[in-house]
């Protein structure tokens, strides 16, 4: 039997993990990649073989063409999108979605964008706020329900359940970020469901001891979309001259920033049990790092600066990532 890696954000989203799952897609050849999360509110930035891909529902694994793909029964999609990024993915035959996932339809999506939610909490006006909403109240619609996925429906906890009894190599991919957990994050500043390492595993329909390793991905420095704390948070033009100026891959607003923080890096540890960290975009902070292969190669600075994550969180910083495309990292896993 063989037990799952499982990776999530460990602070508000977009700590690029996108990016990590599809390298460890490759380089690990996962057997299986299931997502879990809340729905097409991510949006998950891949730069693959000289293309970029932006994708919302489609598990980030997809890069591997040997690699089976699933959507977990708690997460939501939205039909219409599921359908495009198939296309664009090329992944049909090997996407399956389970039966039971929640479905968007476009009366959450109206009710996304209007009063409370837009004003107030500034969502991603995709819907999954209301539709989590209405499953709470147990009317939602669910997959099996939807004619244009009959196709891809699978019962998803048997397929990984199963292939984890079969010693393969299983992958759970989260989405958000620890902060933005309805239960754990700044309420009421969040998404709408817990995005914790357990409850990615609820999703997917795995049992906490399946799980080997979590993974808890952090960025060189944080950023935020939509309202809600954020300490040390710099001006937008400081922003844009130290070159962190990102734009939301969902909703393209100017992403807010600030430096990194050791406490809430911590925290995420904590709230995930996290057995690795993947840091990313350490060719940002430092620019001599860009492209580095190896951990011998970093600047003194950028060691400097892993050292003290690894000390004040008393996990291992083991991926480091140092340019945007999948495989600009440093892979420490294999170092005593
Ligand atoms: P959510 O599910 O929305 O939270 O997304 P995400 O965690 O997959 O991150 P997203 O793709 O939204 O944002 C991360 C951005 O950083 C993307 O533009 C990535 O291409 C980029 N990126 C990721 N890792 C690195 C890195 O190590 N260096 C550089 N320069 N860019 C990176
Ligand atoms: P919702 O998830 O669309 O309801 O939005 C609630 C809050 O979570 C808003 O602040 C969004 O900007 C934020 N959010 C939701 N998903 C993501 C994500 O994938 N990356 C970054 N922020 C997100
Ligand atoms: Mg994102």
């Amino acid at each position: 039997m063989s037990k799952a890696v499982l990776v999530v954000g460990g602070a508000f989203g977009d700590e690029g993990k996108g990016k990590v799952i599809s390298y460890l897609a490759l380089k690990d050849k996962v057997d299986l990649a299931v997502r879990g999360g809340v729905g097409p509110n991510a949006g998950h930035t891949v730069v693959y073989l000289g293309k970029t891909y932006k994708v919302r529902l489609i598990p980030s694994a997809f890069t591997n063409p040997q690699t089976r793909l699933l959507i977990g029964s708690g997460v939501l999609v939205n039909p219409q999108l599921l359908l495009e990024e198939v296309e664009l993915t090329g992944v049909k035959g090997r996407i399956g979605v389970d039966y039971q996932t929640g479905v968007i339809e476009e009366e959450h999506i109206q009710r996304d964008r209007r009063g409370h939610l837009k004003e107030k909490i500034g969502t991603t006006g995709t819907g999954t706020g209301p539709a989590n909403a209405d499953r709470v109240l147990r009317k939602g619609r669910v997959a099996r329900e939807v004619p244009s996925l009959q196709e891809f429906l699978t019962d998803v906890a048997a397929e990984v359940n199963s292939a984890l009894d079969a010693s393969k190599r299983v992958l759970v991919e989260g989405t958000q970020g620890t902060f933005l957990s309805l239960y754990h994050g700044t309420y009421p500043y969040v998404t709408s469901k817990d995005t914790t390492a357990s409850a990615a595993c609820a999703d997917v329909g795995i049992g906490p001891l399946k799980v080997g390793e979590v993974i808890v991905v952090l960025k060189a420095y944080l950023t935020r979309v939509g309202e809600g704390p954020l300490e040390g948070e710099l001006p937008a033009e400081e922003v844009v001259k130290l070159g962190w100026g990102e734009f939301g891959t969902v909703t393209g607003r100017l992403r807010r920033a600030a430096p990194f923080n050791f406490k809430l890096a911590r925290r995420a540890c904590l709230l995930n049990s996290a057995t690795q960290i993947a840091l990313t975009k350490l060719d940002v902070l430092f620019k001599d790092d860009a492209g580095a292969k190896s951990f011998q190669d970093l600047s003194a600075d950028a060691k400097k600066f892993i050292w003290r994550i690894e000390a004040e969180t008393g996990v291992k910083v083991t991926l480091i990532g140092t340019g945007p495309t999948v495989d600009d990292i440093v892979d420490r896993r294999c170092e005593a």
